[in-house]
Formats: C-alpha cells, structure tokens, sequence
C-alpha cells in the first residue's frame, strides 16, 4: 500500500508522515531528502545547480539511497547538511530539470516496490505513486508554515523565512516536470489551526478503513 503526501514548503508533511508511518507500521520515505541530498553534493563539487548534464553526470557518480525518515549518499547518511539555508536557496533549482525528477522518480519507486510506504513530497500522487490507495494534499497559510519553519530552524529570521518558502513554492508549482499540483482524487487538508497530533488523527481516520 502506498499513501501519498504532497503539498508546499513547511506544510508538516515530513513530521506527519513519520508519524503516521510510525502508528501503521509502514516505513516513511522522505521524497524531498533526495533532492536535498543531490543539492548538497552539487553544492560540495561546485556542481552549477542550473545544469541538467552536470547534475545527471553527478547522480551518476554517487549512490543516492533513501533510508526511512532520511537519505544516504554512498552508504553515509546525511542529516543536518540537508537542511542549511544554502541547501534551501538552490534544491528547488536543482529538482526542476525533468533528467534529474526522472532519476529521482526510478529511484523511489525502486525503494518501495512491496513495501507498504508512507511518502511525502511534491509529485508523489501525481508522478511517482499515481495509483497510491491514499493521496493527501497537506497545506496550511503562509504565515503559519513561516512560522513553523522560523520556530524550527530557531534564530532564522521570520520574514526571511517567509519569503524563501514562497519562492521555493512557486519555483515548485511553475516547473513543467512533476509540479506541485493537487492530485485527483487528494484529500486536501489544511493543518493551520491543527496540532501534530490533530493532523496524524485525522490521516489516520482516513487512512485506516482501507488499510
Ligand atoms: O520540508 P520542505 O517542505 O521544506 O521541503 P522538502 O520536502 O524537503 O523538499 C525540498 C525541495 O525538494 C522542494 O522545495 C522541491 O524543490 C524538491 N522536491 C521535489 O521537487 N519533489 C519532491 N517529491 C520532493 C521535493
């Protein structure tokens, strides 16, 4: 079974689909980690994020593994690096190229072959799982994922915040490969007024009769 989780920067989506991985025992795969993963190793060989030929020459260079709830790259796994501000200002340049989302895409859907997977991302129910038994569209305003995120990654400052995630989901809705779009048949949920434990009920409500 495989329950797709799409939607924009800071939505929650990795927390929650840990979480619900965690309660229905299926393992969670974090789409974005890989992205992230291919922009570091762009960002340490001075790879320029805007070439297709280089970036795919680079993937092929480097074994890109996903690991529950992360990513390894030749077997080691990354973690804090993912994440830096210099990582989120170049990955949504990095997973426009329709070379590198091809990669991508073959190397996720490799991972869960008969596996029971809890996947988050942008184009999970749309590209990689178009036939996911459970497809959510997970969202919240602006200003609360701003806030999360500001929270989260403690000292950066909020407005800044703001308007990297909104560059970052408009770089991602405009793509012509694998952009962030609604899936049909999503359950769209806004988690703006809801707590962690809110939103990881309801998927669970949803998810649960079909499982
Ligand atoms: O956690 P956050 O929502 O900020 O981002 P993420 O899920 O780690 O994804 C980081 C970036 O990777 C996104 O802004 C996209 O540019 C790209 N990505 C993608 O293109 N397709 C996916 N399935 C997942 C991530």
């Amino acid at each position: 079974m495989k329950i797709a989780i799409d939607g924009p920067a800071g939505a929650g989506k990795s927390t929650v689909a840990t979480a619900l991985a965690r309660r229905l025992g299926f393992v969670h795969l974090d789409s974005g980690a890989l992205y992230r993963a291919l922009a570091v190793m762009a960002l340490r060989q001075a790879v320029d994020p805007a070439s297709e030929r280089d970036l795919v020459h680079l993937l092929g260079t480097v074994q890109l593994t996903p690991l529950p709830d992360g990513v390894a790259v030749d077997g080691l796994e990354l973690d804090q690096e993912l994440r830096t501000p210099a990582v989120d200002a170049v990955v949504s340049k990095v997973a426009q190229h329709p070379a590198v989302r091809a990669a991508m895409v073959q190397i996720q859907r490799q991972w869960g072959q008969g596996r029971d997977v809890v996947a988050d991302g942008r184009d999970i129910g749309t590209v990689v799982w178009p036939d996911a038994e459970v497809k959510i569209f997970l969202t919240a305003s602006l200003a609360a994922r701003a806030d999360r995120r500001a929270t989260e990654q403690g000292g950066l400052e909020r407005l800044q915040v703001e308007q990297e995630i909104a560059r970052r989901d408009e770089k991602d809705s405009d793509r012509p490969v694998g952009p962030l779009r609604v899936a049909p048949h999503a359950v769209v949920v806004d988690t703006t007024a809801l707590t962690v434990e809110e939103v990881v009920d309801r998927l669970v409500n949803i998810v649960r009769p079909l499982a």
